[in-house]
């Protein structure tokens, strides 16, 4: 039988040479070196074979080896914890976190798709500042100071200059093309407007619309119904109707309404068309002979059509908003709605 020095001087070998590549790994050593049953206290059990002389030094070695089964076993469990750590930090296998990323407005969506379905039939984009004077929002539009047609939009102010106002209107982009751009001019214009008027699910301050203007020798009420049929059939589907109503705009003459099937009841009369089966979308109108006049066009040569429509109006169309507040909340519990679409 080897002595307990050779036990020991093998044992030893075996340990140094361990390397435990997980946490079975460790506590199996931790059983074979350091357990109730393991070598550390089997040796002190063989202590009592030594001879009284050889005790001193059994004991010496017997520590030793015990002190050695220990540490090892202390660095090993630390190596194993620092590389689990490790590997945590790179493991590329994990999914990646979320990027909060937002999603598109309703209203943005819209009017891409507006803009969309005009480009397509030659039209190009304006725009025009939000901050207008009293010349592109109203006088040249046929609506001179004290012109009653002035009423019907409240009108902001800017405190620093009586003569400007916060557009209430995109028309007033069609009086900067026809003042800049030479003919024949085909334009939609999409922004911003604001009105005074106090916030509720059916009116707000600020609001969106997209004006159209055509503008060129020979263009008629017949294409400016067929082009406007066009964009609801593109917009809303091919089997949605249209009607046109007189109406009267200071801007055009004749002018009209355009109501289209009801998109949600199909005709039979729902709360969306207040049980008409029709929902007015848009003004539209030829251009005022005196208008074209105040930008120096000759109306006996050119004629021209505009429309102009709301933006929030389509879209609650669309995708059946009821509260015109939901557009400018940013409550991301309404524009998730809209995600991918
Ligand atoms: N500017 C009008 C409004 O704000 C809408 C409109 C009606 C625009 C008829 C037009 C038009 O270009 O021809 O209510």
């Amino acid at each position: 039988m080897p002595s307990l020095q050779e036990q020991i001087q093998v044992l030893e070998q075996e340990i140094n040479a361990f390397s435990p590549t997980d946490a079975a790994g460790l506590e199996q050593y931790r059983i074979r070196f350091l357990g109730t049953k393991g070598l550390v206290k089997q040796l002190a059990t063989e202590m009592k074979n030594v001879p009284p002389e050889g005790r001193k030094e059994a004991g010496m070695l017997l520590n030793g080896f015990k002190n050695l089964a220990e540490a090892r076993y202390e660095e090993f469990a630390a190596t194993l914890s620092a590389g689990a750590a490790n590997t945590n930090a790179i493991d590329i296998s994990l999914p990646g976190t979320p990027l909060a990323a937002g999603t598109r407005h309703p209203l943005r969506m819209v009017e891409n798709q507006m803009v969309g379905i005009f480009e397509k039939i030659g039209f190009s984009v304006a725009t025009g500042p939000e901050i207008e004077d009293d010349w592109h929002n109203f006088t040249s539009l046929n609506m001179p100071e004290h012109h009653t047609a002035r009423d019907m939009q409240d009108t902001f102010y800017v405190a620093q200059n009586p003569d400007w106002v916060l557009r209430t209107h995109t028309s007033s982009v069609q009086a900067r093309i026809l003042e800049t751009t030479p003919l024949p001019v085909r334009v939609i214009c999409p922004g911003r407007v604001y009105r005074n008027e106090t916030i509720s699910a059916r009116a707000h301050c600020f609001f969106h619309q997209c004006e159209g203007l055509y503008v060129d020798k020979g263009v008629s009420f017949a294409d400016l119904k067929q082009t406007l049929y066009y964009f609801v059939t593109e917009m809303f589907g091919p089997d949605t109707k249209v009607r046109f109503r007189p109406s009267y705009f200071p801007f055009t003459e004749p002018s009209a309404e355009m109501d289209i099937s009801c998109t949600v009841c199909g005709g039979s009369g729902c709360n969306l068309c207040k049980h008409s089966g029709w929902v007015e979308i848009l003004g539209c109108g030829m251009v005022h002979p005196n208008m074209l006049r105040n930008f120096g066009i000759d109306p006996e040569v050119y004629t021209g059509f505009a429309f102009g429509m709301g933006v929030e109006r389509i879209t609650q169309i669309k995708f059946q908003v009821n509260d015109l507040r939901l557009y400018s909340q940013n409550d991301v519990r309404f524009l998730r709605q809209f995600q991918g679409l």
